[in-house]
């Protein structure tokens, strides 16, 4: 894993966007895509650079994000399906048919996992795949608990992950208890993990995913078992990593040609 401590937020978003657009101009082809607060800054400097003309082409390249709420009307505007499109593919130019989601109809849900699992292989796997972390150190919603070796499925919110969403909505009583996540073994499958955290809420959980034991009690400690794995993170989300003066240095002596 590596880990790139960083002096922002603006730097993390600055490299987070590097990697991303360096990832498709070497030919990828398929994103996956975290929604919540901390890709945002990425997203905006993706937008950015596209809108400047800097960016690289995205024609022809397919996004999945990674998870959807269960038991919100069809366009709702906090539905990832929505805010995906809102945040980042629709000023990217990628059209909607190329945005791929969990389908969080009630018909469908017993076969909603399998169905996504279906598509991501179809498509031939994830490239790059932007993860965000949870306070509780859950990855995607899967949340402290889950099997280190699952798949795309139904799952139930904690009430921490509940509360922290709950500003995107009117009310906690608004947030969705259920959900669609790819499992820890549907993101281990992605060719290259772009972890990014941001602010001290996230200090705790990203020390015990880095630096603590690989357990279900963490679900982001499975990132150890992948072998490329980038972390970048703002000086307040690497405070409790006892690692992280190495981490500069190592970060500080990188060879150019091996890239993130
Ligand atoms: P956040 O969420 O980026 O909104 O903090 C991260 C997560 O829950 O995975």
């Amino acid at each position: 894993m590596e880990v790139v401590p960083l002096a922002s937020v603006e730097e993390v978003a600055r490299l987070g966007a590097d990697v991303v657009e360096a990832a498709v101009r070497g030919g990828a082809g398929v994103l996956g895509l975290a929604t919540g607060s901390t890709p945002l800054p990425t997203y905006r400097e993706l937008i950015g650079r596209h809108l400047d003309g800097i960016g690289p082409s995205y024609d022809g390249v397919r996004c999945f994000t990674l998870d959807e709420y269960v038991g919100l009307p069809a366009g709702h505007p906090e539905s990832y399906r929505a805010t995906i499109a809102r945040e980042l593919t629709d000023p990217l130019g990628i059209p909607a048919d190329r945005v791929h989601g969990p389908d969080p109809d009630p018909a469908g849900l017993p076969t909603a996992g399998e169905r996504y699992e279906a598509a991501l292989r179809a498509a031939g796997g994830v490239d790059v795949q932007v993860l965000g972390i949870g306070s509780d150190g859950h990855l995607a919603f899967n949340e402290p608990g889950s099997s280190l070796a699952s798949l795309t499925r139904l799952k139930t919110l904690t009430e921490e992950t509940r509360r922290d969403n709950a500003r995107f909505f009117g009310s906690l009583d608004e947030v969705p208890r259920h959900v669609l996540t790819q499992g820890l073994g549907t993101i281990l499958r992605s060719r290259h993990l772009l972890l990014l955290a941001t602010g001290p809420g996230k200090a705790a959980a990203l020390a015990a995913a880095v630096e603590g034991p690989l357990t279900a009690s963490c679900p982001a400690s499975v990132l150890q078992l992948h072998p490329h794995v980038t972390v970048l993170c703002d000086p307040s989300a690497a405070a409790g990593l006892e690692r992280r003066d190495h981490y500069r240095e190592v970060y500080a002596a990188k060879p150019a040609w091996q890239g993130l």
